[in-house]
């Protein structure tokens, strides 16, 4: 594994490696349609993810186990869907028609696999395991992953979801045009150190309460709809983070003024990255938060374009509001 230091943090990623023929083969021999056959699919690629090189299987291990500091870990340049040059990014970001090839799920599937569990959420995108992300005409200014011209704010990844995914993997198929658009990621193990000890005390405390997401229906962003939680919890010195910079809001005025110490902690800590066709992100989001920088699409059919799968550790915990056999969490809102 390298790790490439970049200001006074580590990016950990896998890289500079080449694949050689038997594992090029693992992504690129064709197998069951992963929206037909999901299950064949997914058992294939978990079975197809033991074959992987010695040294990817040890990075996610390690990630898995341990996480890290930064809360990602970022796999460089993995085999690519043939002819993606002539296949259009799904400009209403649902299932592309154009890909026939699923190289891109299998990227997603694979990796997830060594995490965990690959599920799916029954309000987004109809409940698809591979969700595209491109930016949709009409919604450039949405809080959303559709949106472009603003930037997308800090969250944890469902934060108002009782079974929220532990890690989220953004699978890039295109950058976009002007090669600008950055995700972005900041960590609780970097924003702790700037919070004071009063903070860090009301931020453990449930004095907070999310909203639901846009993409979740609630269209008009009403903040404070959801749950009421602590934003810190876990061990007190290396804490999992519940939270979302738009959505969420205090209970008290002395917990704003935690969150609010949060907000600007996580403003001067985060950092972003430009995905490249091929590169796979993988979040930890119980420690890391994400936003996208804004950019202009150009709805010519080559806009940006990533696929994101959500993981689970443990599928059985959703199991309640799953049905028997199916990885769509079907909770009600
Ligand atoms: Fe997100």
């Amino acid at each position: 594994m390298q790790t490439v230091k970049a200001a006074s943090h580590t990016l950990h990623l896998v890289d500079r490696y080449e694949l050689d023929k038997q594992t090029l083969a693992l992504f690129l021999t064709p197998g069951a349609d992963p929206y037909e056959a999901t299950e064949e699919f997914l058992f294939d690629c978990e079975m197809r993810a033991d074959e992987l090189p010695r040294f990817l299987r040890r990075a996610l291990l390690e990630f898995q186990v341990h996480s890290n500091p930064e809360g990602i870990l970022l796999l460089r340049g993995l085999p690519t869907d043939p002819d993606l040059s002539q296949i259009h990014t799904p400009g209403d970001a649902k299932r592309s028609t154009e890909k026939k090839t699923h190289v891109s799920e299998r990227c997603l599937a694979m990796i997830g696999s060594r995490l965990g569990h690959l599920v799916s959420y029954i309000q987004e995108k109809n409940g698809d395991l591979f969700q595209n992300l491109a930016p949709v005409k009409g919604t450039e200014k949405v809080q959303a992953s559709s949106g472009s011209q603003v930037r997308l704010q800090f969250h944890r990844e469902t934060v108002f979801h009782p079974y929220a995914p532990e890690y989220l993997l953004l699978y890039c198929l295109r950058p976009d045009h002007d090669r600008v658009a950055e995700t972005t990621y900041a960590s609780i193990s970097h924003a702790l150190p700037l919070l004071s000890e009063e903070h860090r005390e009301l931020l453990f405390q449930p004095l907070y309460r999310t909203g639901i997401d846009y993409s979740f229906g609630n269209l008009q962003t009403v903040k404070g709809n959801g749950p009421i939680l602590p934003v810190l919890y876990g061990n007190r010195h290396d804490p999992f983070l519940n939270y979302d910079e738009d959505l969420m809001t205090a209970i008290t005025s002395e917990a704003e003024s935690a969150l609010e110490a949060l907000k600007d902690a996580v403003a001067s800590v985060y950092r972003g990255v430009k995905l490249n066709s091929g590169d796979l992100l993988c979040i930890d989001n119980r420690r890391t938060v994400h936003g996208r920088s804004s950019f202009v699409p150009r709805y010519d059919g080559f806009d940006r374009w990533l696929q994101r799968a959500f993981v689970v550790r443990d599928l059985g915990e959703s199991a309640v509001d799953r049905q028997p056999g199916e990885r769509v969490i079907r909770t009600t809102f």
